[in-house]
């Protein structure tokens, strides 16, 4: 079959590949490859194991793969045939030199970059679609231009506002699409090719334009925005537990405001995953570089509370658990920083798990989908851990479950059957209030919620 277009996308992960598999399903007559210096990776994404759990994703991969969706080793050929590149390398926190723990790690964009240069042999559009610093299509432009001859690179930037967990509804119905180019001609040009992209499944309107900098910043932004709502209302959960506050019932008050709205107004341990942090640094260092500190000390407080908010629910656990920890077992419920991914980076699970191991507590992890990842963040950890799927299992014999994923399989648990299988007396620590904490402290469990009164037998 003769394809419409040819795109590629450097980077098999959690936000390339789903992104490239709802291209290849909605536009059946383009062809799409995506490649990674994985192979381990394009392996599985050719297997019937996908690497990342994602609700609905199988289908979607199953229905294109081998048809216009491709997975790929060979980045130098693909690179050649292809004239419409997304890169989606990725950009952890740099962990050295300046703007350590801060800037983001760019080295393996650069090193993208100049595969492109040297594999190219004709003309190419280079889309940035991972969330990066502000500059970046710039800097990559630069390395792009020092090819000599006819050959020329548009560098666009496109980020991906989906969210894990919820991803393919969000590639499928996307609040907004944003492409940020260069206004000149060749700029509008390649703009509009991407936009007719888009266009084969969302409506135009919907489809934005911006120069370059504002589309790399609106990401960062959007991120911080929607991380200080999160910070915004854990702080608030820690004044409900002094007081006759309860942090379910402001929220609900405050978040039927409609200028205020009611997402993300769920108080918890602290938000986790691959972005949030990552994108508030990286603003934060984007303004201390342009001298602009009480604007970086304002969003680096976003963070702090988000780390004050995990070291807060530890103290809870230790201080109502007769201050001691030592020897006792602890069934901690789910481990993936949200429900329905396998996801575990930055989940509030590892520093949690880690102060508790910290403290001489052997752990029992349970999780639907990320025991492998969680076994990963873990390892090298000394104490005493074990990975148990099966919640019930997990939790006999504990003296406390505590819950850190909003797993919907937790709100379903018997936790009569649970109750009687644990130490007496029995803790239940919910970090994401998703369970009838009333049901469970009639039960016998002493129910210990964020933001609002812990229900005791003691
Ligand atoms: C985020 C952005 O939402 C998305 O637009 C961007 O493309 C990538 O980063 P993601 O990190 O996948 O997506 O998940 P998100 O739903 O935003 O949740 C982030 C964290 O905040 C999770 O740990 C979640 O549990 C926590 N959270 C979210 C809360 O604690 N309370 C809330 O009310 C909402
Ligand atoms: P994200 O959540 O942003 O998608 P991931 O870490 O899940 O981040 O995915 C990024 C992918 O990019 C990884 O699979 C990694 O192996 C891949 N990658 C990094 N550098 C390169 C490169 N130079 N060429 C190809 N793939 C790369």
């Amino acid at each position: 079959m003769k394809f419409k277009k040819k795109i590629l996308c450097i980077g098999a992960g959690y936000v390339g590949a789903p992104s490239m598999a709802m291209i290849a399903y909605k536009c059946p007559d383009y062809r799409v490859t995506v490649v990674d210096i994985n192979h381990e990776r394009i392996d599985a994404w050719n297997s019937s194991q996908l690497p990342v759990y994602e609700p609905g994703l199988e289908r979607i991969v199953k229905e294109t793969r081998g048809k216009n969706l491709f997975f790929s080793k060979d980045i130098a050929n693909q690179i050649k045939d292809n004239d419409i590149i997304f890169v989606s390398v990725n950009t952890p926190t740099k962990t050295y030199g300046a703007g350590a723990d801060m800037a983001a790690d760019l080295q393996y964009w650069e090193k993208t970059a100049r595969q492109i240069l040297k594999y190219s042999q004709s003309s190419k559009i280079v889309i940035e679609k991972s969330t990066l610093p502000v500059k970046t299509a710039l800097a990559m432009e630069k390395i792009l231009s020092s090819a000599k001859g006819r050959i020329k690179f548009e560098v666009l930037s496109n980020p991906e506002f989906m969210a894990e967990g919820t991803a393919i509804n969000d590639l499928e119905n996307p609040d907004r699409v944003l492409i940020g180019s260069h206004e000149t001609k060749s700029g509008l040009k390649a703009r509009r090719e991407l936009m007719g992209i888009y266009a084969r499944w969302i409506p135009l309107k919907k489809i934005i334009t911006s120069n370059l900098w504002s589309s790399e910043l609106s990401k960062l932004v959007a991120n911080a925005f929607l991380a200080q709502r999160v910070s915004s209302i854990n702080s608030i959960s820690a004044l409900c537990e002094k007081t006759e506050a309860d942090i379910t019932e402001v929220a609900r008050a405050v978040g039927m405001d409609s200028r205020i709205g009611n997402k993300f107004l769920k108080a918890g341990i602290g938000f986790g995953g691959s972005c949030f942090k990552k994108d508030i640094l990286n603003l934060v260092y984007l303004c201390s570089y342009y001298g602009l500190k009480d604007v970086a000390s304002y969003w680096e407080s976003v963070v702090k509370i988000n780390q004050y908010q995990q070291e807060r629910f530890i103290a809870n656990i230790l201080n109502n658990m007769f201050g001691t920890l030592a020897g006792k077992k602890i069934c901690v419920l789910g481990f993936a920083f949200k429900a329905d991914t396998s996801d575990t980076r930055e989940s509030p699970a590892i520093y949690i798990s880690q102060q508790l191991l910290a403290e001489h507590a052997e752990i029992i992890i349970s999780d639907p989908r990320a025991l492998k990842n969680a076994a990963m963040e873990l390892s090298g950890i000394e104490g005493n851990i074990k990975y148990v799927e099966d919640t019930y299992r997990a939790a006999a014999g504990c003296h406390a479950l505590v819950i850190l994923t909003d797993w919907d399989l937790y709100r379903r648990l018997d936790f009569r059957k649970i109750y009687r299988s644990m130490v007496k007396p029995a803790f239940l620590f919910d970090g994401r209030n998703i369970i009838d904490h009333k049901k469970c402290f009639s039960i016998g469990f002493n129910v210990y919620p964020i933001g609002k009164k812990a229900l005791t037998h003691l």
